[in-house]
């Protein structure tokens, strides 16, 4: 009889056992998963842009780790053709900044036909490279960090040209 009760006890405290464990799984699972990154958040720190079907002087705005990035084809009667703030590919030159004017944070508007940005909350203005043309904004639209891959532009990556833009602080 007591044989059977300490077998019984035995069995019992078995699955006790491998219920805690399991809940203590369950609980390091949870935790991992509510530590780890979404997977859009991962997703969000690159984005690819393919430069091959932009047309000269249509701004496409992109989106970069929750920020505007304007990208643009410059045309060689554009002003701004050789600024060496333009990423230059083959013969094209593109003008890639995030959207965010550098005075506080407005998103300027570009004006094809006059071939600059113009800032809708205090007047600011800048050429199709991204430099001041009319204060306040301080410092020309930011480059952010890019990498050059065949006719694709990847965000988030510091390729060897922005690493090169960056030596000579244009960025
Ligand atoms: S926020 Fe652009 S000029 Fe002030």
């Amino acid at each position: 009889m007591a044989e059977e009760k300490n077998g019984r006890r035995d069995f019992f405290g078995a699955m006790l056992g491998t219920w805690a464990a399991i809940g203590g799984l369950g609980a390091l699972y949870a935790a991992k998963r509510t530590w780890d990154p979404l997977p859009s958040v991962k997703a969000a720190g690159f984005t690819t842009i393919d430069l091959s079907d932009c047309g000269e002087d249509e701004l496409r705005t992109e989106m970069w780790r929750g920020k505007p990035v304007f990208v643009m084809k410059v045309g060689k009667n554009n002003p701004s053709y050789d600024d060496k703030r333009l990423i230059r590919i083959g013969e094209e030159r593109f003008f890639i900044a995030v959207g965010l004017c550098t005075h506080l944070g407005c998103i300027p508007t570009y004006f094809p036909d006059k071939k600059k940005f113009v800032c809708p909350c205090h007047g600011g203005q800048f050429d199709a490279a991204g430099r001041v043309l009319k204060a306040p904004p301080p410092k020309p639209l930011e480059i952010p960090p890019f990498k050059i891959d065949g006719s694709k532009l990847v965000l988030g990556e510091e390729g060897e040209e922005y690493k090169k833009m960056k030596a000579e602080k244009l960025v």
